[in-house]
């Protein structure tokens, strides 16, 4: 806590150092470490008295704390020689060497490398790859088998996804995609990030329950994907098509689609950017406690929508290694790493057959307006299908 940027900013380095603080500027203990924790510029009132008591102007505060505005933006861009004579050899000496790593499981299409993704990521080939795509650990203080810590601060959890993401853009190809999994407030700082250097494609919600009860809150229901290209067009782009909505009962139309009936594309509904379809993985028999699989549906849908067979994709975070057997039942060329243990991963590759079924499974239901069985009970029960309309 005492290291994060207002702290070390206000040159507070522990308990007795608040407190002197707090009477001094007479602003709650709990309001201080609110701002510290939460990487909040201090606001009005509690501004003004940090600036009297520590004798800074606004601008210089600003600049501590990593806040910059348009107007600093400007400032900086004008002055980009001198301030990067002065910073230059700063940043150089953070430059670490690149090492070769070992992959420790490979498939024909694979390559599974036990290592922290950060090193990883420098020693891959720069332009490579054609789909990240990344479901990092949250901070919610899980437990994760390689023994993670999964609560950092937040300026730290921010600081180590600012490091991976940008790691992760140099690999990308030109017009290649990037998806990033997290929760919706994570995922407003890695827009921040990625607006920088990559086209928003997308912010998809998927629709999963959290299952955690939070007070004084709507109740979020919703993960967010990102979905960004390097460039203005992605090199690949399928259009993934879903089957209309019916009641599972009677067959009838959930929604109504009016006068448009006999515009449907028979192939199926054009995808949305809210995916409703999408269940959290509870009874998989590879689904182990800690692994926070994600479901094959989702990777088969991402994976079929932005990437060609014999693409490259890479996942920096494994976890039991959906996108790599997604990937490999898809004939795409997959890099993978996982920091803890990895026999769930290798498992789920020895039934990989099972995993080619559920696939197929997913597959033969998708890019169809109806399947087979839903036009039985439609027809049974006497609701319109494509050759009933008149076109
Ligand atoms: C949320 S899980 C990914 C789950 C995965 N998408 C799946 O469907 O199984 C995140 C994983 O990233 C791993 N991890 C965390 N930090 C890492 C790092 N620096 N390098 C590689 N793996 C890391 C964790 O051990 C954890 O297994």
């Amino acid at each position: 806590m005492f290291e994060n940027k207002l702290f070390t900013a206000l040159n507070i380095s522990d308990n007795e150092g608040l407190k002197v603080f707090a009477k001094k500027t007479k602003i709650k203990i709990a309001k201080l470490k609110y701002y510290n924790n939460e990487s909040i510029f201090p606001n009005d009132d509690d501004l003004t008295r940090i600036l009297e008591v520590i004798n800074i102007s606004e601008l210089e505060f600003k600049l501590k704390m990593g806040i910059f505005d348009s107007k600093i933006f400007q400032a900086i861009s004008d002055h980009a020689k001198n301030i990067t004579n002065i910073i230059e050899s700063d940043l150089k000496k953070n430059n670490s060497k690149t090492e070769e790593y070992i992959p420790i499981f490979e498939t024909a299409l694979g390559k599974l490398y036990q290592e922290d993704s950060l090193s990883l990521i420098k020693s891959l080939e720069k332009q490579s790859v054609d789909l990240i795509f990344a479901d990092p650990p949250f901070n919610l203080n899980k437990r994760y088998e390689s023994n993670m810590n999964d609560k950092l601060t937040k300026e730290k959890y921010l600081e180590w996804t600012e490091n991976w993401v940008l790691g992760c853009l140099e690999l990308l190809k030109e017009g290649g995609s990037f998806f990033i999994w997290n929760l919706p407030s994570w995922n407003t700082h890695i827009s921040s990030i990625l607006n920088k250097y990559l086209t928003l494609r997308h912010w998809i919600a998927v629709d999963i329950k959290y299952n955690l009860p939070i007070p004084n809150s709507l109740y979020p229901s919703h993960y967010s994907l990102l979905y960004y290209t390097k460039g203005k067009k992605p090199n690949t782009f399928i259009q993934e098509r879903l089957q209309l909505e019916i009641c599972k009962r009677c067959g009838a139309d959930i929604k109504d689609y009016g006068g448009y009936k006999n515009k449907l594309n028979t192939k199926g509904l054009t995808l949305p950017d809210v995916w409703r379809d999408i269940s959290p993985v509870r009874h998989n028999k590879y689904k182990t406690r800690d692994s926070n699989q994600l479901p094959i549906n989702l990777l088969e849908r991402i994976i079929s929508m932005a990437s060609n067979e014999g693409d490259i994709v890479f996942d920096p975070f494994g976890g039991s290694g959906t996108t790599y057997i997604v990937s490999e039942v898809l004939n795409r060329r997959w890099i993978g790493s996982e920091i803890g243990p990895i026999d769930s991963i290798i498992n789920r590759f020895e039934d990989i057959e099972f995993h080619r079924q559920q696939i197929i499974d997913i597959q033969n239901k998708k890019n169809i307006l109806f399947t087979e069985e839903m036009r039985k009970i439609r027809k049974k029960n006497g609701y319109w299908l494509p050759e009933t309309l008149k076109r």
